[in-house]
């Protein structure tokens, strides 16, 4: 496996009895690099970050961290190792202020200086100024931004992100992707990102990889994606 990449994923399938969630699937995340998923619902998204970070057993296929193979690793090793995540729902405790909870997952993570990793994290998403409010006061693409707050603590080196911006406005959408690009050139971090808005994606991805029923239909810089037939077929449809 190749070392210069910070995550590869290869062959990877997950079956559920005959189901085939995921069928070979392979893909790599480039350090700093941020690669679009897409696909129709039910294409095998979520699944395929179930798959990498560990959360689901796989079928068949491996998984490389900088070149180091961690298919036989749990998820909390592997999130130890920099493997991190988002979920397609948000994973925020409402009723306990912004700064506590960065600090505790920090915490939870074995960070040292658990109070100076939760700082710089709020700091990088400029959400010092509402560190002190619990999170049920913060406005819903805030929150959004807490969640990814919470994802960076222990400064992993990849994040995977399941559909960031459901639910928030153009506004919050594009600031949400401003710091998620801003991320990757000054943390370093490569990102898979999940999401259903084709603005952002093809706005904001060094590449895009494109799933239907379990398999890659499509990879490449995203100009060639987006003009891809099959792709225009299968998910862009007329609105391409
Ligand atoms: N626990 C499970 N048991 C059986 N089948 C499952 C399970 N989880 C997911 N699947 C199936 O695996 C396939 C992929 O689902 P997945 O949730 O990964 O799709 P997705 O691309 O994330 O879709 P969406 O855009 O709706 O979030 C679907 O056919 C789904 O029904
Ligand atoms: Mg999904």
């Amino acid at each position: 496996m190749n070392p210069s990449y910070a995550l590869q994923a290869e062959d990877v399938a997950i079956h559920y009895g005959g189901v085939k969630a995921l069928d070979g699937v392979s893909l790599t995340l480039e350090p700093g690099q941020i690669r679009g998923l897409i696909g129709p619902n039910g294409a095998g998204k979520s699944t395929v970050i179930d798959a990498i970070t560990g959360r689901r057993r796989l079928t068949r296929g491996t998984v490389h961290l900088k070149g180091q193979d961690v298919s036989a690793l749990g998820a909390t090793e592997r999130r130890q190792r920099g493997l991190s995540r988002s979920f397609q729902r948000t994973s925020v405790f409402s009723q306990m202020p912004v700064r506590k909870q960065v600090e505790l997952a920090s915490h939870k993570m074995g960070v040292a200086d658990s109070h100076a990793d939760a700082d710089a994290v709020l700091r990088e998403l400029e959400l010092l100024d509402l560190a002190d409010i619990t999170a049920d006061e913060l406005g819903y693409g805030e929150q959004r931004r807490l969640d990814l707050a919470l994802a960076l603590v222990g400064r992993p080196g990849v994040l995977l992100l399941d559909e960031p911006m459901a639910g928030l406005s153009v506004k919050e959408s594009h600031d949400l992707a401003r710091h998620l690009k801003a991320l990757t050139s000054r943390w370093e971090v490569s990102v898979l990102l999940v999401e259903h808005d084709m603005d952002v994606v093809f706005g904001i991805s060094d590449a895009v990889t494109v799933f239907e029923l379990g398999r890659v239909i499509a990879s490449g810089e995203p100009a060639a994606v987006r003009a891809n037939p099959r792709v225009r077929e299968a998910y862009l449809g007329s609105a391409a």
